[in-house]
């Protein structure tokens, strides 16, 4: 009972050209991967500065564990509270140079629990056009009335701050790096427009921990608007290269998600090992600049040689490099043939992006090297060239 439906949904889905599947990684997280059992340059993965791997977090990992075991064995507010989720907190708002911090067991679970805490019926989000699926589903769940406006489109935006109702709260939600589109949000603008209409904002800094200078905080202290914002929210699994995700801000802040934020309320916490894990990548990110700046030339060396064959990447000058293709058939197409000569770069298509706009998602490491990206344009000009790729100019 019930498999037939499944199979019934199973071919809508292939009817859309949507299909989906897993592919299979054997070894450790690198710059190259053996995927499905091939060799491959890997250009997609959010491991932005190689540390999924790093010998510094795979020790602080087991040391945990010989420490304080594997499990938390409750949810935080029971006795899953252990010493390493506080040390990483302290460590986070540091970093942040917020009040305080608070660590959720992912992203998704962040936005979809932070969002329904700070707002419901009768108030208002402003949220971005491109926003993140958690973030989409946050709104949902606070049963808000939802503003979605254009994509970084500030008009919009103050339109819809002026049609809210007066008595409403009002909460603009964007993120700081687009993840498929690695352009960033006027993050100065958005925070002035909410001042000049009383209203909060939320910034999901999920691509941009640890990548932006001074220090890795985030765009949003590199721009020197941590007081400013109310919620900063971002992962530990991209950059960082473990797991798990935070939310810094004030101290109220801390304290309302722990009294009424339903995904951090009901859940097994992270596990020390995971703790342990941040808090080395904190240390590192702080102290080894260098890697941001490897990663930056990376970029700069595979944005300048795309660009010069004749790819469009639309506004990115982030570590993700939207290559755009449009039709989806066409996108899955490209990055099943660049596969098969050795380069990872994933097909992004709808309903991950919006119909029209399937791109390769081309994501950049610390770690990459020079041979790597001098490959990986080797055989982007044979795709152009050769398969006729006719790529926007
Ligand atoms: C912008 C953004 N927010 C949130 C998330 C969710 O984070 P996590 O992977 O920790 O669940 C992601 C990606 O996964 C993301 O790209």
């Amino acid at each position: 009972m019930g498999n037939d439906f499944l199979r019934h949904e199973l071919e809508a889905v292939k009817e859309a050209g949507l299909y989906r599947s897993l592919r299979r990684v054997e070894g450790d997280q690198g710059p190259t991967l053996r995927l499905d059992g091939h060799e491959v340059i890997n250009f997609s993965s959010n491991n932005y500065l190689g540390l999924a791997n790093h010998p510094a977090l795979c020790a602080a990992a087991k040391e945990a564990i010989d420490r304080y075991g594997c499990g938390s064995g409750a949810s935080r507010l029971i006795s899953g509270n252990m010493t390493l989720h506080e040390e990483l907190e302290s460590k986070i708002a540091e970093l942040k140079g917020t009040e305080a911090a608070l660590v959720f067991n992912s992203g998704f679970q962040a936005n979809t629990g932070i969002l329904p805490t700070l707002v419901g019926e009768g108030d208002v989000i402003l949220s971005d056009v491109l926003n993140h699926a958690s973030i989409i589903d946050g709104c949902r769940l606070a049963r808000a009335k939802i503003t979605v406006y254009g994509h970084c489109d500030l008009d919009q935006l103050e339109t819809g701050l002026k049609d809210s109702p007066p008595a409403s709260r009002k909460l603009i939600v964007t993120e700081s790096l687009f993840s498929m589109d690695g352009d960033e949000a006027p993050l100065t603008e958005i925070v002035n427009l909410a001042e000049k209409h009383s209203a909060m904002v939320m910034v999901d800094e999920a691509h941009a921990t640890g990548v932006f200078e001074p220090n890795g905080a985030g765009l949003v202290a590199s721009l020197g608007l941590g007081d400013r914002v109310l919620v900063q929210m971002g992962t530990l699994g991209k950059a960082l290269g473990g797991f798990g995700a935070y939310v810094a801000g004030s101290k109220a802040l801390r304290e309302l998600l722990i009294n009424r934020c339903r995904s951090f309320i009901f859940t097994t916490s992270l596990p020390p090992a995971v703790m342990a894990m941040a808090i080395a990548a904190i240390d590192l990110v702080k102290k080894e600049r260098e890697r941001r700046q490897a990663l930056r030339n990376n970029c700069d060396v595979l944005r300048a040689g795309l660009r010069s064959l004749g790819y469009s990447l639309g506004n990115s000058q982030s570590q993700i490099l939207p290559l755009m293709i449009g039709d989806a058939a066409r996108c899955m197409k490209l990055s099943e043939d660049l596969l098969r000569h050795g380069v990872f770069a994933q097909g992004i298509r709808p309903p991950t992006v919006p119909p029209g706009t399937s791109r390769l998602r081309i994501t950049l490491m610390a770690t990459h090297t020079p041979e790597h990206i001098e490959q990986a344009l080797k055989v982007f000009k044979e795709a152009a060239r050769e398969l006729r790729i006719d790529v926007a100019r």
